[in-house]
């Protein structure tokens, strides 16, 4: 598909930049002229692509990138065009970016790159003759593993074409791309649970697939790093809630691919299993709230199932995720409460034993003549 194949490349070139260019100076010329044609490859298959409201604006973003990369520009400024570039590009022509089912573990992708992959790259990602490291956390954070997934796309396989010889289907590539990325963390520790909480988007779809660490602060990009190498264990950090808001966006994506019973489908699993596990608990804690998401859940039910203009279900949608964002701040009262619940009882009980010491020494003064 040609549209996975400009994304295929535009990830790639953003990946590459600094090996390419440094400090404004060219340091790989054959590179540099191989990133020239890429993005040469993009533009034009952007034309080849049919027109949407909003494609000439893309054009105008990859003129600009064109532009920064002839001035050689440095790193972060380049590949954050690029990148921006390849995801507006993605939601242009609805390229569907993170999988419908729950992510694969790395040993369901393990056997798979044993036999497809580990011949170039090695057995443990290190690279060999046939093929760069996949090892290399440095490298790694410039990719969401989407962009692998992406990159193993048969039909918009820049990179191997046929040299990977393989015809693999969706479920295995998102299994591959798990793997490859749990090369760079193979053996390290998990980030701290908290840190699932501080960014909860992140350990939960379509965060966990579309996100590149190199965009993150340096806590999040190092815990999303490891997260995507071990979705099995993150499941379990995942709050039910945000759950529900990923997956009517995964819902949302699909209705505006023309995918209605897809789109269905994602909305009951997002009331299944992201809402009634903590449906009596927000009923307990704020029930208006409650009765107004289960009044909102119900219209995204009907406009679903009805013959409505797309406009209506969209904003049904939007409306629910951000009730069910209230209901999560609902459920989990911000962590600096307690801390203000503890430091006032503090200072009442100053307050109050300064008050008493100063009424007892008025008391003790002798009464003045
Ligand atoms: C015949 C050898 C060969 C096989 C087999 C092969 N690769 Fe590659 N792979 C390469 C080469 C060479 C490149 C670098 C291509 C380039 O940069 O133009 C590459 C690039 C990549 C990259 C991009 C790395 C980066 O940092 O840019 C990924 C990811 C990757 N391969 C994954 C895989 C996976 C997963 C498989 C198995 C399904 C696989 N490869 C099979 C040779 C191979």
């Amino acid at each position: 598909m040609l549209a996975a194949e400009a994304l295929n490349l535009l990830s790639s070139f953003a990946a590459d930049y600094p090996d390419a260019v440094q400090e404004g100076q060219v340091i790989d010329e054959r590179l540099y002229r191989q990133q020239d044609r890429q993005l040469e490859r993009v533009q034009a298959v952007l034309q080849a692509l049919p027109e949407r409201p909003g494609r000439t604006s893309l054009e105008r973003s990859l003129n600009g990138l064109k532009r920064d990369f002839a001035a050689l520009r440095p790193a972060d400024l380049v590949q954050r065009r690029a990148n921006a570039a390849a995801d507006r590009l993605a939601a242009l022509y609805q390229l569907q970016r993170a999988p419908i089912h729950p992510l694969p573990a790395a040993t369901d992708g393990e056997p798979l790159y044993r036999r497809h992959c580990a011949r170039c790259h090695g057995l443990r990602g290190a690279g060999g003759d046939g093929g760069p490291s996949l090892a290399s956390a440095e490298r790694s954070v410039q990719f969401s593993l989407f962009d692998y997934y992406n990159l193993l796309d048969p039909s918009a396989d820049t990179l191997h074409g046929a040299r990977l010889g393989a015809d693999l289907n969706s479920w295995q590539r998102w299994a591959l791309a798990v793997a490859v990325a749990r090369f760079p963390v193979a053996d390290q520790l998990p980030p701290s649970v908290d840190l699932a909480q501080r960014y909860p988007a992140l350990v939960a779809l379509p965060g966990l697939a579309v996100t590149r660490p190199a965009t993150l602060p340096e806590d999040a990009a190092t815990a999303l790093l490891w997260w995507r190498g071990y979705p099995e264990a993150v499941r379990t950090l995942e709050h039910p809630l945000v759950r529900a808001g990923g997956l009517l966006q995964l819902a949302e994506t699909a209705y505006r691919a023309g995918d209605t019973s897809g789109a269905y489908h994602k909305a009951v699993l997002a009331y299944r299993q992201g809402f009634l596990p903590l449906r009596a608990q927000l009923e307990k804690r704020d029930p208006a709230l409650a009765a107004r998401i289960l009044d909102q859940w119900q219209a995204l039910r009907e406009a679903l199932t009805g013959e409505v203009n797309s406009a209506v279900v969209l904003a049904a949608s939007q409306r629910l995720r951000e009730s069910l964002v209230l209901a999560r701040n609902r459920l989990e009262p911000p962590p600096e409460q307690p801390a203000v619940i503890v430091w006032s009882a503090i200072l009442f009980t100053l307050a109050a034993v300064t008050g008493l010491l100063w009424w007892r020494r008025l008391r003790r003064r002798p009464p003045s003549q």
